[in-house]
């Protein structure tokens, strides 16, 4: 049988305005996209931040300050209704699609897999179609994660060429949404690249991730607000960096001359215990005096271990993580302390 012909997206330039490029960031609300947005406005872009329509007040915190900035457009769309991400892109055409919008917990993700997929991988597949039948000069990219890894037989460090077996619904999410950028990319000859992401920290990390729930707890019971901090699994080992670094990654992965994946890690990996360790004695406090474990804050299943290696990425745009595992922990205590 022939072999199909491949379609290769028409070779038109990037569409620039005078102020500056174009692109559409999902999950602008999130750690991320906030972060992405703040870059690209630095750098002149027109920015189309996605938020969903929420019923409660609060969820824009971490863009309010850009909302009023003219090069900013917050837009109205979701991930979960094709018809207004098709929409927005026929009618942006961006040069740049970031995919940041996704049901990012992995914990959470265990109790509601159908939603989690719903989001992170048929709405990955919205975003390519809507680029492809509407826009196949934008440039996209997805937000790809560790969790894809995760075999306990499978040795550390992880690449880009290690196999990847997930260990819950997110990963599975994040890696069939993998595998479509791919197909995207080589059925399509779409600009369809990915970054897979090791877990990054900052002060705007969501509170019921385990790094924001230890740092502002440890700010709240050093100034008497909560007496105990409810941890599950404290041998986990992560590879932690910090987001503002990551999201600059991600900015020279979309800038590269091909459409590729790379892994985005620090290489060094820690236990939470180590995490909680450090937090609390930067307060003066001794965390076996607070700490308590609580059953329902496991996973069905765990990845023990996750540890990254970027070799291809410092090597092929010279990125690297500057931020150590030490300041990235007291940044964010230092944060919540203040802002209590
Ligand atoms: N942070 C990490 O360590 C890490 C590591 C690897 C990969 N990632 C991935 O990187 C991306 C950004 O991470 P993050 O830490 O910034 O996550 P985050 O703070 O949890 O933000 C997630 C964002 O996705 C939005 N979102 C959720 N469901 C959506 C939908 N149906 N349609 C449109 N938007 C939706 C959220 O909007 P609302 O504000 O309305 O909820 C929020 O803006 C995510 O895809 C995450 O899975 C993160």
């Amino acid at each position: 049988m022939a072999a199909a012909k491949k379609k290769t997206a028409p070779k038109k330039p990037a569409r620039t305005t005078q102020k500056g490029k174009t692109a559409i960031i999902t999950g602008v609300t999130g750690q991320d996209g906030s972060y992405l947005a703040e870059l690209l406005l630095g750098k002149g872009y027109q920015v189309y931040g996605v938020m969903r329509r929420v019923s409660s007040f609060g969820s824009t915190g971490r863009i309010d300050h850009l909302l009023d900035n003219p090069n900013f457009h917050k837009v109205y769309a979701d991930l979960d209704d094709g018809p207004s991400i098709d929409a927005l892109v026929a009618k942006v055409k961006p040069d740049e699609f970031y995919n940041l919008g996704a049901m990012s917990h992995v914990r959470v993700s265990f109790e509601v897999p159908r939603y989690t997929i719903a989001t992170n991988t048929l709405g990955v597949l919205t975003a390519l179609e809507a680029i492809r039948q509407h826009s196949p000069h934008t440039k996209f990219y997805q937000a790809s994660s560790s969790e894809m890894f995760g075999d306990p037989g499978v040795p550390v460090p992880f690449n880009e060429k290690t196999p990847m077996i997930p260990q819950s619904p997110y990963g599975v999410s994040k890696l069939a949404s993998y595998h479509l950028v791919q197909q995207y990319k080589n059925g399509y000859g779409l600009f369809a690249t990915t970054g897979i992401l090791f877990n990054h920290e900052s002060p705007r990390r969501g509170e019921n991730f385990v790094t924001k729930k230890i740092s502002l707890a440890v700010a709240r019971i050093k100034k008497g607000l909560q007496d105990k901090l409810e941890l599950g699994n404290l041998d986990a080992k992560r590879d932690w960096g910090w987001s503002p670094e990551f999201v600059e990654a991600i900015y020279q992965i979309m800038q590269h001359d091909k459409p590729d994946t790379f892994v985005v890690a620090t290489g060094e990996t820690h236990t939470i215990r180590e995490f909680v360790e450090e937090a609390f004695k930067h307060v003066g406090l001794n965390w076996k005096d607070y700490v308590t474990f609580h059953e329902k804050l496991l996973r069905p299943n765990e990845v023990p271990k996750l540890l990254g290696d970027a070799t291809k990425i410092r090597k092929t745009l010279g990125w690297k993580p500057a931020k150590k595992f030490k300041d990235i922990v007291r940044e964010m205590v230092d944060h919540d302390l203040q802002n209590l």
